[in-house]
This record gives C-alpha cells, sequence and structure tokens, in this order.
C-alpha cells in the first residue's frame, strides 16, 4: 500500500488517511493511493469508505509543483470519477482546507462531513486555471449556479457553516476528523443511506451566462481564468449530460493549463513564499517584541500603528507637540474605524485598542522600554538623524532601530548612533495598515538577528517582506524611479499623461504612473527632483519642468485637489486637468521637441522594458537577492498584475533576447537611459534567463 494513503478496516468502513505533508496536496502517489484504496475496499467486503486527511489539513488541492510537468496516471478526474462511481458508500471528513482537487475528491464522495474551522474553496482560477477534475460540473449542481459561480470566480475561502447552507456539506460537527468521519458513516450505513453520487443529479438552472461573463471578465482587468470559468459553468447547465460537461471543462482547463497567465500567477504563488526563505537567517532566532514604538503620526506612523494595533502589539506613538499627538491619535481611530467597517474589527476591540493597546507621548523617555521603534517623521536626512541619535540615548540595549524612509540612505543614519547592528529599514508602504508589502532593508552593518525580528514583525503583521539592500529608493522606488521617468520621456516624445494611464491600466496596472503620483502627492517626486538636480545631473539625462510648474502652482494631486486630474469631493477617480497639456506643449517648444503620435502598444513596451531594464540592474548590484524577490515587490507594492508574475516573470515569458533588442533599438535614440543593464547581457550571452537565477540563488 501506498506510503500517502493509509489503509486501514474498522469493521465493515475501510479508513483511507492522506499523509502527505504539508497540505496532503494531491500529487501522483497520493492519487494512486487513493485510486488503489477503493479498489482494494471493494474487494474486501467491507460497505463504506472513509477519506480523510492527517496532520493540519485535508487535501489542499493538486499538486501545483507537478502543472507545466507531463500529467502521470491515474489523473485526479478519473479518481473522483472512480470514487463517485463506487458501489460501496464513500464519505469524506473535512478539516483544514479542503481547496481546489481536494475540495473535487470531497465532491465526489457520497456525504461530506466536516470540522466547524474547515475552510472549502475551489482557488484554482487565482493560479490561472480552472477547477479541473469536476468542480465545476458538480459544485453548480449541489450548490445552484449563482453560488458555485461566486465560489469558483473568486477562489474565495468559504467556512464551513456557510458550505453547510450552500448543501455543499451535509454535516458540520465538532472533533477529531477521524472519529466524526467514522461514527457519521456508521450512522448512514444504519439508516441505510443511498449512494448519492452527483453526476446523478439533475442539471442545475441556467442563469444569463454572458451577462455573468462579461461582468467577471470586466472585474479580472485581464485576467481570463475566471472568465473562462463561467463558460465551464456554463456547461454544467447546457451540455448534454455530465460526461459532456466534463469534456467541456477538460478542453478549457487543458487552455488554461498552456497559457502564460497560468505561469504568471504559479510564479507569484511560488514567489511570495520564497522571499522569506533566505539562507542567512536559517537557525537565527527573532528577539521577541512585546511592544513598539513609533515616531511621528503623520499618514505612514499612523497607518504602521494601525497595523501593529490591529496584530494585537502594544504601540508607543511620539510626536513633536501634544496637538501632533492627538491628530495622529485620530487618524489612527480612524483608520480603526474602517477596519471596524469593513468587518475586520469588531467595535469593542477597536475601544479597547484605543484605550489600552495605543499610548501617546512627546518625550522620548518614554521609549525605554519599547523593543523595536520605527522612525516615520519627515523625509530629511538631518532631521532623521537627529531622531536616531535621540532613540539610541534612550532605547534599551537590544532595542531595533528601524526607519520608513523611502529613500535615504539608511547606512549614513545608522552612523549617527552606537548600535549600527541593531538599525534596520522597515520599508511600509501607504496606507500601511491595508498595503502588504514590507521592504526590509538591511543595511551594512544590520545583525541578521534584527533581520529575522523584521520578518517575523511582517509575518505578524500579515505583511508580505521582502529583503532589500541599501540605494536611493531600495528595490521598488528606485525602479519606479526608472519606469516613471520613461513615461516622462513618452509624455515629451507626445504622448500624454492620459494616454500613458489609459493604456496601462488597460495593460492591467492598477492605476497608470500619472494618477498614481497625485495619490502619492506630487510634492514627493517635486523633492526628488529637486534633490537630483542639486546633487548635479548627467548632462545627457532628459529633464522637464512641467510637472513643477504643477507642483509652484500649489497643485499636489488628490491632497490638493487638483494634479494631472481635478478631484471633486464625493466623486471617485478625476478628470484630466485641462492645465496639463498647454504645460507640456511649453516645456517641448522650450526643449525644441516636435512631438510624435505614440500606440498604446509602444506605451507599454517602453514602460515594461523600462523597468525590466531597472530590474535588472537592481538583482544585478545585490539590492534583491533574486528576480522573484522584484517581482513580489511590484506585485505587492506597485499594482503589478498579478497573472503576469512580476516584471521579471514578464521578461522571461517574452524572451529575455526580444527585451534586450528592444533596449539596443531604443538606444540609438537616447543612448543615456537605455543603456541595458549588465545582468541583462549577461544572461543573454549564457542563453539563460531570470528563473534560472531564482533556482541557483
Ligand atoms: N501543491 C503543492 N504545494 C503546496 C500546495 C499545493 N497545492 N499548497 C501549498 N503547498 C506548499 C507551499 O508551497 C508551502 O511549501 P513550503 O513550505 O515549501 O514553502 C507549504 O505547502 C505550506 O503552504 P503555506 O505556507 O501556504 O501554508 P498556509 O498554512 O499558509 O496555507 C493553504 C495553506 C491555504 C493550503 C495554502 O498553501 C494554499 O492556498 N495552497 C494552494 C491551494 C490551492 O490553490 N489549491 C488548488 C490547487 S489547483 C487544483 O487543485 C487543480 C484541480 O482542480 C485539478
Ligand atoms: P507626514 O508628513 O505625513 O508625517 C510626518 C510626521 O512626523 C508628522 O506628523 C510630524 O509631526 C512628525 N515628526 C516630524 N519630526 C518629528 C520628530 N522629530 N519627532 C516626532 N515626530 C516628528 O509624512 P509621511 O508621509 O508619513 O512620511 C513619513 C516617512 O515615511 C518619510 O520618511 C517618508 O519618506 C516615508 N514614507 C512615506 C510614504 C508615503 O506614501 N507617504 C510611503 C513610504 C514611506
Amino acid at each position: 500500500m501506498s506510503q500517502v494513503i493509509e489503509y486501514e478496516k474498522e469493521g465493515d468502513i475501510a479508513v483511507l488517511s492522506a499523509n502527505n505533508p504539508p497540505v496532503n496536496a494531491l500529487g501522483v502517489e497520493v492519487r494512486r493511493g487513493l485510486m488503489d484504496g477503493i479498489e482494494r475496499a471493494e474487494t474486501e467486503g467491507v460497505r463504506a469508505v472513509l477519506i480523510y486527511g492527517r496532520g493540519r489539513t485535508y487535501f489542499a488541492g493538486a499538486d501545483i509543483r507537478e502543472f507545466g510537468k507531463p500529467p502521470q496516471d491515474p489523473w485526479l478526474p478519473a479518481i473522483c470519477d472512480r470514487i463517485e462511481a463506487s458501489p460501496l458508500l464513500v464519505v469524506s471528513a473535512l478539516h483544514g482546507t479542503a481547496l481546489g482537487g481536494g475540495l473535487e475528491v470531497a465532491l465526489s464522495c457520497h456525504y461530506r462531513i466536516a470540522v466547524p474551522s474547515t475552510k472549502i474553496g475551489l482557488p484554482e482560477v487565482n493560479l490561472g486555471i480552472i477547477p479541473g477534475a469536476g468542480g465545476t460540473q458538480r459544485l453548480p449542481r449541489v450548490a445552484g449556479v449563482t453560488a458555485a459561480l461566486d465560489v469558483i470566480t473568486t477562489g474565495r475561502h468559504v467556512q464551513a457553516p456557510e458550505a453547510l447552507e450552500m448543501g455543499v456539506l451535509d454535516k458540520v460537527q465538532d472533533g477529531d476528523p477521524r472519529e466524526i468521519g467514522l461514527a457519521y458513516a456508521r450512522e448512514l450505513l444504519a439508516v441505510k443511506a443511498p449512494r448519492r453520487p452527483i453526476c446523478d443529479m439533475a442539471k442545475p438552472t441556467p442563469i444569463d451566462f454572458d451577462a455573468a461573463y462579461d461582468a467577471v471578465l470586466r472585474k479580472g482587468r485581464g485576467q481570463l481564468s475566471p472568465a473562462i470559468a463561467v463558460r465551464a459553468v456554463q456547461a454544467s447547465c447546457e451540455a448534454d449530460d455530465f460526461t459532456a460537461g466534463q469534456a467541456r471543462e477538460r478542453e478549457l482547463f487543458t487552455q488554461l493549463m498552456a497559457s502564460d497567465q497560468r505561469k504568471g500567477l504559479i510564479h507569484a504563488f511560488f514567489a511570495e513564499r520564497a522571499v522569506s526563505k533566505l539562507p542567512e537567517l536559517q537557525g537565527v532566532r527573532p528577539r521577541d517584541l512585546h511592544q513598539i514604538g513609533v515616531i511621528g503620526g503623520g499618514t505612514m506612523g499612523a497607518g504602521i500603528a494601525t497595523s501593529a494595533l490591529l496584530a494585537g502589539l502594544p504601540v508607543l506613538l511620539l510626536e513633536m507637540s501634544s496637538e501632533a499627538a492627538s491628530a495622529a491619535q485620530d487618524r489612527i481611530a480612524s483608520n480603526l474605524a474602517g477596519a471596524v467597517k469593513r468587518g475586520k474589527l469588531s467595535p469593542d476591540d477597536q475601544a479597547d485598542i484605543l484605550r489600552n493597546k495605543l499610548s501617546l507621548a512627546v518625550d522620548y523617555d518614554a521609549l525605554s522600554g519599547v523593543d523595536l521603534v520605527i522612525e516615520a517623521v519627515f523625509e530629511n536626512m538631518e532631521v532623521k538623524k537627529q531622531v536616531f541619535a535621540r532613540l539610541d540615548a534612550v532605547c534599551k540595549k537590544g532595542a531595533i532601530l528601524a526607519t520608513n524612509t523611502s529613500y535615504l540612505d539608511i547606512n549614513e543614519i545608522a552612523q549617527s548612533v552606537s548600535r549600527p547592528h541593531d538599525v534596520v529599514g522597515l520599508h511600509f508602504f501607504s496606507p500601511a495598515h491595508v498595503m502588504k508589502l514590507l521592504e526590509i532593508v538591511v543595511a551594512d552593518h544590520t545583525s541578521p538577528e534584527v533581520v529575522a525580528t523584521g520578518f517575523a514583525l511582517g509575518k505578524r503583521l500579515g505583511k508580505v517582506s521582502v529583503r532589500a539592500g541599501v540605494c536611493d529608493g531600495f528595490i521598488g522606488n528606485r525602479i519606479l524611479s526608472a519606469y516613471r521617468t520613461c513615461a516622462d520621456h513618452m509624455v515629451l516624445d507626445g504622448a500624454s499623461p492620459f494616454q500613458i494611464d489609459v493604456a496601462l491600466t488597460r495593460f492591467g496596472f492598477a492605476m497608470g504612473p500619472f494618477a498614481m503620483s497625485d495619490l502619492a502627492g506630487l510634492d514627493i517626486g517635486w523633492a526628488a527632483r529637486k534633490r537630483k538636480r542639486a546633487a548635479g545631473q548627467d548632462p545627457r539625462a532628459r529633464d522637464s519642468i512641467y510637472a513643477d510648474k504643477l507642483c509652484e502652482a500649489g497643485h499636489f494631486g488628490q491632497k490638493t485637489g487638483r494634479g494631472y486630474y481635478v478631484y471633486e469631493k464625493g466623486k471617485r477617480g478625476g478628470q484630466p486637468n485641462p492645465d496639463v497639456l498647454p504645460l507640456i506643449e511649453a516645456d517641448r517648444a522650450a526643449q525644441g521637441i516636435s512631438p510624435r503620435t505614440f500606440s498604446d502598444e509602444e506605451i507599454v513596451r517602453r514602460y515594461m522594458v523600462a523597468m525590466v531594464n531597472e530590474a535588472a540592474r537592481v538583482v544585478g548590484d545585490g539590492v534583491a537577492r533574486r528576480p522573484l524577490d522584484v517581482d513580489v515587490t511590484l506585485l505587492y507594492g506597485y499594482g503589478f498584475p498579478r497573472y503576469m508574475g512580476g516584471p521579471l516573470k514578464w521578461s522571461d515569458l517574452q524572451g529575455l533576447p526580444n527585451v534586450l533588442d528592444d533596449i539596443r533599438k531604443w538606444s540609438e535614440q537616447d543612448a543615456y537611459f537605455w543603456q541595458p543593464a549588465p545582468l541583462l547581457v549577461k544572461l543573454e550571452a549564457e542563453d539563460r534567463c531570470f528563473d534560472d537565477l531564482n533556482k541557483e540563488r
């Protein structure tokens, strides 16, 4: 018998238990074990079969690591059909997460019982595919088309009580899965419950599938799998019979399995799990965190404090004056109220946090007991150095001193303290209690223990943490500067900011770069441009002043109601600001540029290639350890479409030599901006791609 599926007899019930940690994925050995187990049970004179998972969960799905490789028999659809067709009564007992192929196995059983904490779901669309083992045919038959479409097209996890209401589960009961499963099987045998194959149930009632398809496609911003899933569910109503419906599901599944979107999404799945696995942190124990300090309660400080408070971590927030502290408290209270509104926090917990978990201070001595402090004061080196010197004087030995700076040199900040090994960058993204990305910026002297504590904090706050090295802008903002510069060049040469934003949102970005600047505040870019000009720019670098003119007139984007767009209170989004194009035209005229037209395709291509080129430099310089660290940063911090996997996965899928060809072609017009990154040239010469580096490092 297979190692991963154990077979036992309990009276007249055969018990098949899965033992394939960590998540009982349905790899080939598990599939073989299930097939053998069912066949053996049928020859051993038992009356029922119980299937359950040992360890933390029932089957959490097909084994994703097998995707893209040649399929191995037996296939999951065949297993499901075989289980369903068994003359024995087949029962599944669920716990943990019964997802994807796991739920499909459960749906092929005749009865399903689950412990109350179980979550079920068909999350295949999040991997760029659709359920491929009958899920799109069986779920609508038991739960109806509307509920099935909701579950399948969103991929959401459904809690056991809701699944019971939907008809997906027959019973929910506390206890050990094996024990409740055996008791339920005995109960069913005692009442002579009939076998109940879902494939024999009547076809579900159809809905307007074309309307559902259009709605899901729109919502997916270019992601295909949820829309294709609608067509598969449609087949459950319209195909001649269950088998024909299954054949349609398989056809659509196979199509998606070969798609770049599937490759991008699966890359994202593994990349976001790989970012926190760093060899230098193996065996390193993070420091304990009981209370954290936050310096500055503006946009970021208040967001960071909220994030920690929502994770149950007490916060001491220090501001410059009691008025500023009270304004910070109001910001935090408003963030918490938002969490209550979204159902993420109860009103009682909100009151408790504000009363007991948040403390305010204006005196640095109050910080003597905190285990970690995150500075989020103005973006000014002198101010930051002063803050760090004061922290050094008051914080206890072993306290971690972190900065949330966006661009500044953390090595220079670390020079202002006597314990540079305790200094680290913890770069949150705005709004900090919502955005999932955390860049953990490791300076020259940061100790591994401090880095490990940063990752542990990120996990506690529900963030996806990426290790970055010190440079101007770390991973994300440094790459952003490059592709934003590319967008500015296209504007000078003839594209409008509005065309660029539309082209990029159509491509799949959550926002275009100009709408994004309005959101972040145009003053940030203005300050960066002034800093660069003051430091002395290379004479070959192109510059533009139209954006400065907007700022000089006091237009900083959303916060002032006017930037590239004009924002009206109470309305979502903005309308193009009519002042912008004349400013651009004046800039072009002053620089003697004759504008040309850009196709949306060229806009997207230049923007993406600029992003890849800088990303390759970031990896080449060691600021990002692996290409996948860049991909995760852009996915979680910059609205990069997840189904493309990140810029460097996109580059691999485009073919690295093609990307390099474009850079070389464009460098004929602007040899300064379009210098190929050395890593791109090296990989091309070695006939390798970014994914090869991911596997090596
Ligand atoms: N296949 C292979 N490995 C898997 C896996 C799967 N389906 N699901 C999780 N893993 C691995 C993870 O990569 C991770 O490995 P690592 O320790 O080496 O990094 C390990 O299991 C633990 O996973 P998590 O760190 O994610 O553990 P959590 O407890 O946070 O989450 C989970 C558990 C909710 C099950 C989450 O892992 C998850 O969502 N997994 C994917 C579920 C899924 O998408 N299933 C559908 C697959 S497609 C399918 O079934 C097709 C079918 O219709 C034919
Ligand atoms: P902000 O201007 O909204 O808030 C700064 C706060 O710090 C103010 O409330 C101010 O009173 C307080 N402060 C200033 N000096 C202080 C001192 N010596 N002691 C105590 N409090 C002091 O600025 P914001 O946007 O919150 O930015 C803070 C930091 O976070 C900056 O370094 C910025 O670069 C970084 N950052 C900003 C992001 C954003 O989107 N706004 C994103 C990520 C990082």
